[in-house]
């Protein structure tokens, strides 16, 4: 739990330092509050890193809760993971707040060497950060997969293969196939891993041409690198935080979330796809080998579709006529399923070759992923959180807050992201300090649906508070 929590609070503590700095970038582009370029783009590569890098770290506390659960796993990793974490947010924020680095989180080679506003100290600080974040990140998927891989004995069990294809022998043997959230574990831990070598591979190649720039890189081999960390990475915090809907939502129905051979399927698709469906991200490289552009379509729609389909069909199969109560974690889990499907609906169009033509670098791409990970992950993280502070109290939120909190988060949220989805459509394009129009009218209409987000989110936390200075009368989850 300790580890939990230390996790979670600090995601959600950066989450909202993001969340701030979000607002002000938004405000910017609607013409509100005047920032300056240079200030606009060091901002919004923070913001970029900064809210996956949180999501990340809640994620990774939840998932290593319900690892440990099962599997003792030292608590001493864990904290190493985390001072890592901490040295690359630090050493980030540095490089942006006194370098004013500004050439954002999935840079293309050679972007920041070239033609730069701030000192080339700033871009080494920013590559030695993220690659302090990786080291962090990797060093958990290790000890998670070797955790999993040491106790069922060995990868073929821990994904169920032996159970999909002698289900008889195995049940009559009295054997048990992996926990959905084993099987998140087991997923995100091993693309973690791949992910992770990607960005450490060309972050080293990269801080090598920052100490000595006749080292050269080949950019598309480097923009290949770049988006399949990127990608995955980002990918990744939704099927971390997608494992505390097997065990809250079965707490808040009474039900039990079992492990089917369409699950374990499902999970097999997305372990393999989840790490090539970045190609997505290179339509418009035509230099590319064009067979990977068909690859990158059709595992986009692989590494969604079967774990979305079943998980959520599966969720709402539990909620139906369980007569549920509306907690506020409840509501969390309930809404961010809404959200990962919208939000991934969105981003397998835009990865649809024929509607990337037109959308691609359009505001449609924020759009997207602003669903997916704030009306999606956001929500899986607030409702472990309050899912595990009503059971420990066995209390709830009243009517009133439960408005307040939906009212903000998903109505602010849905002004914020609509916002998003016409401009994008209207052609405007993404990254932009100034935008054309209708861009800036979008702007401010979703600035201030970002201020009813920050409204929901103030309520949540002092209510979070509230639930959790209450005295400890229930079971832990
Ligand atoms: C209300 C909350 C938020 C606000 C107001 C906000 C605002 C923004 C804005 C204005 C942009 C620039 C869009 C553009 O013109 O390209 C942006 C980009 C981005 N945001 Fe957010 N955001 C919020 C939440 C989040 C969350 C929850 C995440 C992830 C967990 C996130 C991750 C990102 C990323 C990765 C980028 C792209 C950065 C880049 O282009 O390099 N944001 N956000």
């Amino acid at each position: 739990m300790k580890i939990m929590w230390t996790y979670i609070v600090a995601g959600l503590t950066i989450f909202g330092l993001m969340l701030l700095v979000g607002i002000g970038l938004r405000a910017s582009q609607a013409g509100w509050i005047p920032i300056d370029t240079g200030t606009f783009y060091s901002l919004l590569s923070l913001h970029g890193v900064g809210m996956i890098t949180a999501m990340a770290i809640a994620g990774l506390g939840l998932l290593w809760y319900l690892v440990d659960r099962e599997i003792h796993l030292d608590e001493r990793v864990a904290m190493l993971a985390f001072a890592f974490f901490a040295i690359g947010v630090v050493v980030v924020i540095v490089s942006v707040v006194f370098g004013h680095y500004g050439a954002l989180w999935t840079m293309l080679y050679p972007l920041p060497f070239v033609g730069t506003t701030w000192p080339s100290w700033a871009t080494g600080a920013w590559l030695l950060g993220v690659a302090a974040v990786m080291l962090g990140f990797m060093l958990i998927c290790a000890q998670i997969l070797g955790a999993i891989l040491r106790s069922s004995g060995g990868l073929g069990s821990a994904l169920g293969l032996d159970y999909v294809f002698g289900r008889k022998a195995f049940e009559a043997a009295g054997k048990h196939p992996p926990s959905p959230q084993m099987l998140a574990a087991t997923v995100v831990s091993i693309d973690g891993l791949i992910g992770g070598a990607s960005g450490l591979l060309v972050g080293i190649a990269m801080i090598a041409h920052w100490l000595d720039p006749h080292v050269v890189i080949d950019p598309l081999w480097a923009k290949n690198l770049t988006y399949q960390f990127g990608h995955t990475f980002a990918n990744l915090t939704m099927y971390m935080a997608v494992a505390g809907i097997y065990v809250a939502l079965p707490i808040c129905t009474k039900r039990a979330y079992h492990s089917s051979i369409p699950l374990v399927v499902a999970w097999w698709g997305t372990l393999v796809f989840v790490i090539i469906a970045y190609f997505h991200h290179l339509y418009m490289d035509f230099v590319q080998w064009p067979a990977v552009q068909y690859i990158g379509e059709i595992s986009s729609y692989l590494a969604a579709v079967p774990v979305v389909v079943v998980t959520v069909f599966g969720g709402l199969m539990l909620i139906h006529r369980s007569g549920m109560k509306w907690t506020l974690g409840s509501m969390f889990f309930f809404a961010g399923m809404v959200g990962w499907i919208v939000g991934g609906s969105a981003a397998i169009l835009d990865a649809t070759i024929p509607f990337n033509v037109d959308l691609h670098n359009t505001l449609w791409v924020p759009a997207h992923f602003h669903t997916y990970l704030l009306e999606g992950v956001f929500l899986f993280i607030l409702g472990w959180v309050f899912v595990s502070l009503e059971q420990r109290a066995e209390a709830a939120s009243n009517a009133l807050v439960r408005w307040i909190v939906g009212l903000g988060i998903f109505g602010g949220g849905a002004l914020f992201l609509i916002s998003f989805y016409v401009a994008g459509a209207a052609g405007v394009p993404r990254r932009y300090a100034v935008e054309p129009a209708p861009g800036p009218f979008w702007a401010g209409i979703a600035t201030v649906g970002t201020l009813l987000i920050l409204v929901g989110v103030l309520a949540a936390l002092v209510e979070g508070i509230r639930l959790a200075r209450m005295r400890a009368v229930g079971a832990a989850v």
